[in-house]
């Protein structure tokens, strides 16, 4: 059986910054997301005698894998009614976007698979079930398990869905891909290295659920400028405890100041349009339909490779399935 499943990146506009002590992957902060319809992940799962990943061409150590893998063997194990021997699974997965470098490819990447396996295995691939293994890959794939708008809840195994991809259809996010290289440090090692060494990380913790609520207050009354001023808080205070560790952590490029700078001017005149960041040099813009085409046409002198325009995305979603 092989099957073959679409996914798209989490986008977090409060975000998941900081685990909770016990290697679960479990978060510290609550984080509300998006699901970023244009970059797309697409991966084959076939079942084999071997595991076997393969990311873009290129196989990949198994050692980041092989927990979720496990984690699936056990769902189907125990769905499944009849005694079974253990499947392997060959994965191969493409990204339209480059891979490691801030765009969450993880996440997309780690709810494919989730999902693409399930199926594959002939077991229930309901969002939640997706959403609690996928986790453990890569935190941020919990939310991708869903399409529209996600919550992830502080210390929490699964995120929920807030709100469905067509919750606000106006809305878009401008992708500025400032550099198309793999980031130095991962978002796991900067991530433990914020909590163990920033003096603020603690107050990071104690700030960042209010920012949250107020993100998701700016989504529930689809309200662009309280959402983006929100959303602005929670990365530029993500950003202050990763500059304050030691080593400091600093993923922004030259590229990525000088957008942050412009878009400030176009505010003042009037123009909805916010960025975020994450773990990589890469801008995102929170504007709507109208600015969306202007913005990156403005940009796109500063990119590495063309800006993305999305609109809001679906969950994963089963595109092929044959019988081998
Ligand atoms: O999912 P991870 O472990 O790669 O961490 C994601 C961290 C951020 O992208 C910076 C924030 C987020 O909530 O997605």
């Amino acid at each position: 059986m092989a099957v073959t499943v679409t996914a798209h990146p989490s986008l977090a506009l409060a975000k998941y910054w900081g685990k909770v002590a016990g290697g679960a992957n479990l978060p510290a902060t609550t984080s509300v997301a998006l699901t970023l319809q244009a970059l797309t992940t697409c991966t084959t799962v076939t079942l084999d005698t071997t595991d076997r990943v393969v990311i873009d061409g290129a196989e990949q150590p198994l050692e980041r894998f092989l927990p979720v893998l496990d984690r699936i063997r056990e769902a189907l194990a125990a769905s499944l009614t009849t005694e079974k021997s253990a499947p392997r699974f060959s994965v191969t997965s493409s990204n339209n976007f480059p891979t490691a470098a801030g765009l969450a490819s993880s996440a997309s990447g780690f709810a494919a698979l989730v999902a693409a396996a399930l199926h594959a295995g002939g077991g229930q691939a309901s969002a939640p079930a997706v959403s609690r293994i996928a986790r453990v890959g890569s935190g941020s794939a919990c939310r991708s398990a869903f399409g529209g708008f996600t919550r992830w809840e502080a210390t929490a195994r699964e995120a929920v869905q807030i709100a469905d991809e067509t919750w606000w259809p106006d809305l878009r996010v401008v992708v500025l891909p400032v550099s198309a290289g793999p980031k130095e440090v991962s978002s796991r090692d900067a991530m433990n290295r914020t909590r163990d060494t920033s003096p603020y990380y603690p107050a990071w913790i104690t700030d960042a659920p209010g920012i949250a609520r107020e993100v998701e207050e700016g989504i529930r009354n689809r309200d662009i400028q309280r959402l983006g001023d929100a959303s602005r808080l929670s990365y530029l205070r993500m950003f202050a405890t990763m500059l304050s560790a030691a080593p400091p952590v600093v993923y922004w490029l030259s590229g990525s100041v000088q957008i942050i700078h412009e878009l400030e001017g176009l505010r003042r005149q009037g123009v909805p349009a916010w960025e975020t960041m994450d773990a990589g040099p890469q801008v995102k813009v929170l504007t709507d339909a109208a600015h969306a085409d202007d913005i990156a046409r403005r940009f796109a002198p500063l990119t590495s490779l063309p800006p993305v325009v999305s609109g809001i995305g679906p969950g994963p979603a089963v595109v092929d399935q044959t019988n081998g």
